[in-house]
């Protein structure tokens, strides 16, 4: 195995609330699949598979909202966020009943935009995390800035595996030597979950005479939720919160997004002052992006003593998220761009 499989189980980003306005429509590509994206009038968010079951048309690339449906740009046929098709214009007793979009199950929270994945189409088994209350004790008692607009960053579509940024909480080492931190840091506490692995990671040498839990002492804590969104606080003289997303777009590819919370700070209300601690807080991720769409996935790798723990249990976590050791489908190419799934059957 070189790298994990390319289709996880799970919550994954794909926007944020503000790409898709009321009544519009947005093509998607995600997880080897075409997809389309509409806010109906109500303002709740629906994700289906892009082609209309009448004959083919991408619902993304011309499709318009109507009563709280997509209408395909070719012929008029209405889907609704169910997936079911609910009216053809030139036989409006009629609509067809027997074929039918995939669904797929949506969450927006804090302005992010999750959609569940799963090969087996099962239905979510978990929720994605609440950054501002599950990533430590301290942080829901803060002010924070609202991310939008310049603490969302997209690195658009890069050559590597969630898996591989998801290894990060597991890391520490490499603060090191990517990012010039002067002594090595250390693990102060870990715990996981069926859903979670979190770390909480100290920084410098102040964090020896401090309580485990604090928040004072330049600590980072990252909880993983599956293996697309690593949820991290930043801890120490200012706040920080940071949502780090991998979403696979094909074998090969994953899109990445980075979604800032800074902690409201006296002095922020001069002008620029809130975008370069935005700079400030990002300006390490591009070395990171490096490393990760050059590397290639050691199975099993070769850990000294003090790291292995943490990996082995880390990737131990994490292979519940692959289907191959859930049972569920084995991805047996991706020719050309389509993932092709053992038993997948053409619609
Ligand atoms: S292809 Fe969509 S209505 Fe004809
Ligand atoms: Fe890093």
């Amino acid at each position: 195995m070189l790298t994990p499989h390319w289709l996880p189980t799970g919550w994954f980003q794909v926007g944020w609330s503000g790409d898709i306005p009321v009544d519009e429509v947005r093509p998607l590509r995600y997880f080897g699949r075409d997809l389309v994206a509409y806010r109906d009038g109500g303002g709740t968010l629906h994700v289906l598979d892009a082609y209309c079951r009448h004959l083919g048309g991408h619902l993304g690339y011309g499709g318009r909202v109507q009563d709280d449906c997509v209408v395909c740009p070719f012929h008029g046929w209405h889907w609704n966020g169910g997936g079911n098709n609910v009216h053809i214009p030139y036989q409006p007793d009629r609509p067809n009943r027997s074929r039918r979009l995939r669904a797929w199950p949506v969450r927006e929270q804090f302005g992010v935009v999750y959609l569940w994945h799963d090969v087996a189409s099962r239905e979510p088994s978990w929720e994605p995390p609440n950054i501002f209350t599950d990533t430590g004790p301290h942080t829901a008692a803060l002010d924070y800035h609202p991310a939008s607009p310049h603490g969302l960053i997209r690195y658009g579509a890069l050559p590597l595996h969630p898996q591989l940024v998801l290894e990060n909480a597991a890391d520490p080492i490499h603060f090191r030597y990517v990012h010039g931190t002067r002594h090595h840091p250390v693990f102060l506490r870990r715990w996981e979950d069926d859903a979670h692995w979190f770390s909480q990671i100290g920084f410098g040498s102040r964090w020896r005479e401090m309580e485990p839990d604090s928040h004072n002492g330049d600590t980072l804590s990252i909880l993983a939720a599956g293996v697309g969104l690593s949820f991290t606080s930043l801890s120490g003289s200012s706040n920080t919160l940071i949502l780090l997303s991998t979403t696979p777009v094909d074998v090969g590819t994953s899109e990445m997004f980075q979604t800032v919370w800074l902690e409201r700070l006296p002095g922020d209300d001069v002008p620029g002052a809130v975008e370069s601690r935005i700079d400030a807080a990002t300006a390490q991720l591009p070395h990171d992006i490096t490393i990760w769409s050059h590397q290639r996935f050691e199975d099993p790798p070769a850990l000294a003593t003090v790291e292995g723990r943490a990996f082995a249990d880390l990737r131990l976590w994490a292979r519940r998220f692959y289907p191959e050791s859930a049972g569920a489908p084995r991805l047996l190419s991706a020719a050309n761009g389509t993932v092709q799934l053992e038993g997948e059957m053409r619609p």
